[in-house]
């Protein structure tokens, strides 16, 4: 059985409703490829919010590769250590259906910090990072990813760090993915580059043509740097890493003069047991370029007007929300082990409850 079946046959006999809270708890430090035996489902009663806390009920879900790092203990990215036995941390949409809060009401849309269960009590702490959604005639369904974390860090890596200009020969790696879909739009559609993106296979090459790029590199069967010294034969302006490794170190090889590389993700390393040592880095030297990394927590503090920003380009059509939804929250294990298996296109996200049947 392939491993991605094992995860069908593991989430057969599981179903969640009304009456209990469901959590997905990790077991162990995950070796090599996800395995159904690194999670465990429970059942347990809905908590009930004490004074100054609200019950959230969880309407989706977002998956992000980071998951995998906060079950192996490393790399936390800004939340508490896993232990064996923890609920997974992750990001998404829910409703309040009680309030204890002052600053809180019932019926209010929130993103933030849940965990993969499908009730949360919770004092809406800063640790959290709990956000309203607000009402702009669009699904709550964006609050997940592209109105939500997986946007900011577009938008932040993109316009805060990478400085992309008109006519900029303009790269990113992970191009079909969450935040690729989105910074490949946006660098296209906004800033006016010359978008190329790298993405593996053929399938997910045609895709990108579709959001942005106007060129597609497949790097499971292109020779990249052909590719690249191809397409930009005077170098490369601007590149957005999501994915480290031996491709940020193809792309270092072929830097415009005053080119920018953005730091986002380096997911070829996150399953390595040793990071892959780059050591090209001094070609940035003799370019006058310069690599810099972002986190998108430490830009939260423009969150209201990055979201205003992005929820205006999905109003005026520069910004297409690509989401690829998994049903069903006995499904999020195997939703994502697709992530690192290359499967989803767009932003990943498992749908717990669809939309709620109306929000204040
Ligand atoms: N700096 C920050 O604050 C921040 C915030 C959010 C996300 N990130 C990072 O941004 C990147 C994208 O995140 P996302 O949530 O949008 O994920 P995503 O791109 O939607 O999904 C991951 C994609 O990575 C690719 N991939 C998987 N294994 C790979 C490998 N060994 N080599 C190359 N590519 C591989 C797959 O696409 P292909 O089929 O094309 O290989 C897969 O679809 C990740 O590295 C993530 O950690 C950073």
């Amino acid at each position: 059985m392939s491993s991605l079946a094992t995860f069908d046959a593991f989430a057969v006999g599981k179903a969640i409703h009304d009456e209990s809270n469901f959590q997905w708890c990790v077991t162990r430090q995950p070796a090599g490829e996800l395995s159904p035996d690194d999670f465990e489902w429970r059942e347990r009663p809905i908590p009930e919010p004490g004074p100054g806390e609200v019950l959230l009920k969880t309407h989706y879900l977002g998956l992000a590769p980071v998951m995998r790092m906060y079950m192996q203990g490393t790399g936390a990215a800004g939340e508490a250590v896993l232990r064996p036995g923890d609920v997974i941390h992750g990001r998404g949409v829910a409703q309040i259906i009680r309030s204890r809060h002052p600053d809180w009401r019932e019926g209010e849309m929130v993103q933030g910090q849940i965990g993969w269960q499908t009730y949360k009590v919770s004092a809406m702490t800063a640790a959290e990072k709990m956000f309203r959604v607000p009402k702009q005639g669009l699904p709550a369904l964006y609050a997940c990813k592209t109105l939500g974390m997986t946007g900011l860090s577009a938008h932040a890596g993109l316009f805060a760090c990478g400085e992309p200009r008109r006519g900029d020969k303009f790269v990113l790696s992970g191009a079909a993915g969450g935040v690729g879909s989105i910074v490949s739009q946006l660098a296209a559609n906004v800033a006016g580059c010359e978008v190329i993106g790298i993405a593996g296979g053929a399938e997910k090459c045609s895709i990108i043509l579709e959001q942005g790029c106007s060129a597609a590199i497949d790097y499971k069967s292109d020779v990249l740097a052909q590719r690249l010294a191809e397409l930009c034969p005077q170098g490369i302006d601007c590149y957005f890493d999501n994915v480290g490794g031996q491709t940020l170190s193809t792309v270092l090889e072929n830097l415009a003069l005053r080119a920018r590389i953005v730091l986002c993700g380096s997911i070829s390393e996150y399953t390595l047991e040793q990071p892959f040592a780059l050591s090209n880095y001094t070609r940035l030297r003799n370019k006058d370029a310069r690599m810099q990394g972002f986190f998108v927590y430490n830009h939260i503090a423009r969150w209201e007007s990055v979201m205003d920003e992005l929820a205006s380009w999905i109003l005026e059509g520069k910004l297409i929300p690509k989401n690829d939804v998994t049903r069903g929250f006995e499904r999020m294990p195997k939703a994502l082990a697709r992530m690192y298996a290359g499967l989803n296109r767009g932003a990943a996200i498992c749908d717990v409850r669809g939309e709620p049947e109306s929000w204040s």
